[in-house]
Order: structure tokens, then C-alpha cells, then sequence
């Protein structure tokens, strides 16, 4: 990569969002956790801007991530947001404060002053702001260039170091001017001149590839999902019959969906592809289970044992393909998440296997920069656009055990409800929608029988990243028109009932 920015990770919620901003002006941006990366190798590296994100913490904390102060000595423009901000401040010697007071949430009229990072930005314009600490005295050689009513120093550089610190966040579209901010830093300040560009990486992808596995076995596991439909389609452009896919059909997918992936990619495609219907298998091993993460844990262990066992078949394959994507690579600096669930996705083979490589193609990208290489390969959109679907399938959308007869339910639901939503125009803007087969029972009327039937949740959610979701308001019109007919056309369902909750508290799958 010719020209390149890090985003220096201290843990903040927008990390990824400031590296794909950066992107998005045709800039390449990489991020790396504070403490995986070393001021020598930073230099090593040839970046030509760094940008040091916000974080949780304040700079006086013992605890908190700090960076070597030797960073800002290298003649590589830095700009710091928020946390990075402060701790800008710190390295080079001036004073942070906090002030119960003087903490500022959402949007918040910012005032400047000349300086580049401003270039062409209105002297008053919104901002958005989330802090309770700032920069309360300036180090040497810096100088305030913004305020906001409440804070007073927003903003502060040191134009002949080329350092800027932003209390704020430009990565966020509520900050009314942040796009042309980021810009102005990474072309006048940084001299960036645009050249990451996504028009050709299938072409260029394919072409190395061709020249790098020529001879080689090469096995791809896939799931019907985009990342590895993506990654799949490029070998096969690049070596053709040497590329061999497995797609374990579990019996856990949607209505109709193991024929869909087998239609894509053998007859479409014409790639080979085996299709192990190990259904019965999997519903095996489930019998009884009702807790999720031993659900997760049988899934995902199964999964591997089936793969293992058709790649065996297969004699000495040397290479595994992964649809790795960039979010998959990102370690976080934050520390330690809890785990909330085990997600489960192809990702863990190669510590159970041995091949002589691992090639991940889509390693370096962000999932909108897959759809565009799908596209560009000729991936139908229904594929490229799919909305995600758990590796576990519909297990974690019956609550309690799983049988044969309840994930036909499930299927005949999921598949109406669906339908109905595609027809009204809320589906733009629905992220993900799908049925759930909860474990209540509950007293029903039909006709003038009494019955007792099972309970449909449907769950329809709109985000951005999925790490918070707000539930969609879907028309009643649609709501009632599910609720019928699913009551109406799938036996044994007397109740349906649609799930208000945002994530957090809840989560978008319900186990
Ligand atoms: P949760 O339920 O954790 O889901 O809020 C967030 C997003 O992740 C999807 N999901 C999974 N994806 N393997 C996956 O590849 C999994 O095990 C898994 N579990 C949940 C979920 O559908 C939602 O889009």
C-alpha cells in the first residue's frame, strides 16, 4: 500500500468508523491496537498520517492507555479525536481537567478559528461532543484554534508539528463539517493524494492469485453467506477446478435456502461444489438441547467435524480460503469484552486443521468494500445484499429443544413474514427481520375449538453495525397481515407477537 493511515486504537466505540471515513476519501486507513504497535514500527511503516481515536478512559487514570510521547517527534501529522485528544495534550506537556460541569453530550454549536484543519468550514457550525474531560491548558507550541460554549479549548494544533487535537468527533455525521475536516487533514496536512481505490481489486485479486496458487488443491468453505460467497467467487475466477467449496447444509438454514446456495454456485458459477446434507446428523446431536451456548458449542464443533471429514475425501488439499474481513482482523485496544455469545462462523478452522496456507482475500476490507467487489464480480444482488444470518442458523431462534417438526414451523413463519415486510417499502430501512419459535404455549380460539398452540415472535431491527440495533416501526398493516397468515396457514401457531426491544438491553437474536 502506497500510502497509508493509522488509526491508533485506545479503545473508543468509533474506531472503525474513523478508519472507514478515511477510506471513503479513497485514503487507506489500517487501525492497530495502542499496544500492539511500537513508535519504531509506526516509522518503519511509512504512514503518512496517524490518528489517535477516543477511548473510555481519562489520561490520569493509572489504567488508562497511554503512548509513547516520542509518536509526535516523527514528523508524521497526527490528528487526535477526543480521547486522543487529551492524551495529545498530556504527551506534550499541557493540562487536562475535568469538569462535572463542563461535560458535553450531542450536538453542540462549535466556534473556530483559522487554521488548515478548517479550511473551508463555516466559523460556526455544529459539532458532536461526548466528554467530561478537556484540555485545560494547551502544551507549549500549541495554540486553541476552536471553543464551544462550554468547553474551552475544542480544538488545538501545533501547525509546525503538524499536530492537531479535535475534542470532538468528525468521524460522526452529526458533526456538520467533520467530512471536510477529515479531508483537509489527510490531503493538505497529510499530502495524501487518494489513490486507495476498489474499482479493479477483483481484477488485481484474481490475477495474483492465479499466479500464486497455479497447481495448488485449494478448499473454501462456504455458508451462503456474503464474505465467503465473495472470497469463493475470486478463486474460482482466478484457478478454477483447483478451487473446491464445502457447504455443510446442517438442516438449520432458511426455507428453501440450501437449493439457493447450490443453484449460485454450481449452476450459475459452475464452481465445484459438494453439498454435505448432513441434516439428520445435526438434529442428532441436538436432541434434548435447550441451553444456547451448548447449542452454539454442538454447531460449531459438528460443523468442523463435517468439513473435516469432506476435505479428507478430497486427498492433500494445501490451501484454505477464508472470508476473513477487515472487522474479523480488528483486535480491539479496549481490553477484554465479556462474552456475550460464542459466535460461530468458519473462522475457526484453521486451528483445528492443517494446511500449508491460509489465503483470506478479503482481508484488508470493510464489509460495504466486499458488497463492491461482489457486485463487481457479478454476484447476484440478492446474495451480495443479504442480510446477515448467524452460523448456528435457526437454532438459536427456537427457544428450547430443537426438532424436526418445529423447524418446519419456524421455516413457514420466517418465510411469511418476510414476504409480507419485502412488499412495503420499511424494508429499506429493516437491517435484518426474521421469526422466532418461542417456547410458550398459550390458549387460543379457532372456530369454536379451543386450542393451544405455540407463540411466533418477530423480531425486525434497523443499524448500522449491529453492535446497537433500535427496532424497526414497521406499518401495522404489515404487522397484521404476517400475523394472519401465519396464524392462519402454519399449524400449531395461535399467537404472534412482535419484539419492541432495542440491543442493548436485548440482543438481536434471542439466544
Ligand atoms: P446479536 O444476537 O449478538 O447479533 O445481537 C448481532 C448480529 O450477529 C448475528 N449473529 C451471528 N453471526 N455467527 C454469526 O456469523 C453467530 O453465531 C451469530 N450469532 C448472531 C446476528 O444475526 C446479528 O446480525
Amino acid at each position: 500500500m502506497d500510502e497509508k493511515i493509522l488509526v491508533l486504537d485506545f479503545g473508543g466505540q468509533y474506531n472503525q468508523l474513523i478508519a472507514r471515513r478515511v477510506r471513503e476519501q479513497q485514503v487507506y486507513a489500517e487501525i492497530k491496537p495502542y499496544n500492539k504497535i511500537t513508535t519504531e514500527q509506526i516509522k518503519a511503516a511509512g504512514y503518512k498520517g496517524i490518528i489517535f481515536t477516543g477511548g473510555p478512559n481519562s489520561v490520569y487514570d493509572e489504567t488508562s492507555p497511554h503512548f509513547d510521547p516520542a509518536v509526535l517527534e516523527l514528523g508524521i501529522p497526527v490528528l487526535g479525536i477526543c480521547y486522543g485528544d487529551q492524551l495529545m495534550a498530556w504527551m506534550a506537556g499541557g493540562e487536562v481537567s475535568s469538569a462535572d460541569s463542563g461535560s458535553e453530550y450531542g450536538k453542540t454549536m462549535l466556534y473556530r478559528r483559522e487554521c488548515p484543519l478548517f479550511r473551508d468550514i463555516p466559523h460556526t457550525s455544529v459539532c458532536w461532543m461526548s466528554h467530561t474531560d478537556f484540555v485545560s491548558r494547551v502544551p507549549s507550541g500549541f495554540r486553541v484554534i476552536a471553543h464551544t460554549d462550554k468547553c474551552p479549548c475544542a480544538a488545538m494544533c501545533d501547525e509546525n508539528r503538524k499536530l492537531y487535537g479535535v475534542q470532538f468527533h468528525p468521524e460522526v455525521t452529526h458533526t456538520a463539517y467533520g467530512k471536510q475536516m477529515l479531508h483537509n487533514f489527510l490531503y493538505d496536512i497529510c499530502g495524501c493524494r487518494g489513490l486507495w481505490r476498489m474499482d479493479g481489486f477483483a481484477e488485481r485479486s484474481i490475477a495474483k492469485y492465479r499466479k500464486e496458487l497455479a497447481g495448488k488443491k485449494v478448499l473454501c468453505a462456504l455458508s451462503g453467506g456474503v464474505d465467503s460467497a465473495v472470497a469463493a467467487v475470486l478463486l474460482h475466477k482466478a484457478i478454477g477446478d483447483d478451487l473446491t467449496c464445502v457447504f455443510v447444509d446442517h438442516g438449520l438454514l432458511r426455507k428453501n435456502e440450501g437449493d439457493w446456495v447450490k443453484s449460485i454456485f454450481r449452476g450459475q458459477f459452475g464452481m465445484n461444489l459438494i453439498r454435505a446434507n448432513v441434516q439428520e446428523r445435526f438434529l442428532k446431536k441436538l436432541a434434548g438441547v435447550t441451553e444456547p451456548e451448548q447449542k452454539r458449542k454442538i454447531i460449531g464443533t459438528e460443523f468442523i467435524r463435517v468439513f473435516e471429514e469432506e476435505a479428507r475425501k478430497l486427498g492433500k488439499v494445501e490451501v484454505l480460503v477464508q472470508g476473513t474481513i477487515y472487522p474479523d482482523v480488528i483486535e480491539s485496544g479496549a481490553g477484554d469484552a465479556s462474552t456475550i455469545k460464542s459466535h460461530h462462523n468458519v473462522g475457526g478452522l484453521p486451528d483445528v486443521m492443517e494446511f500449508e496456507e491460509i489465503v483470506e482475500p478479503l482481508r484488508d476490507l470493510f464489509k460495504d468494500e466486499v458488497r463492491k467487489v461482489g457486485l463487481e464480480l457479478g454476484i447476484p444482488d440478492e446474495l451480495v445484499f443479504r442480510q446477515p444470518f448467524p452460523g448456528p442458523g435457526l437454532a438459536v431462534r427456537i427457544i428450547g429443544e430443537i426438532t424436526h417438526d418445529k423447524l418446519e414451523t419456524l421455516r413457514e413463519a420466517d418465510w411469511i413474514f418476510r414476504e409480507e415486510l419485502e412488499k412495503n417499502p420499511v424494508r429499506n430501512i429493516a437491517s435484518q427481520y426474521f421469526a422466532v419459535l418461542t417456547d410458550t404455549r398459550s390458549v387460543g380460539v379457532m372456530g369454536d375449538m379451543r386450542t393451544y398452540g405455540h407463540t411466533v415472535a418477530l423480531r425486525c431491527v434497523t443499524t448500522d453495525d449491529f453492535m446497537t440495533v433500535d427496532w424497526t416501526r414497521i406499518p401495522f398493516g404489515v404487522l397484521e397481515k404476517a400475523s394472519s397468515r401465519i396464524t392462519g396457514e402454519v399449524p400449531g401457531i395461535n399467537r404472534v407477537v412482535y419484539d419492541i426491544t432495542s440491543k442493548p438491553p436485548a440482543t438481536v437474536e434471542w439466544e
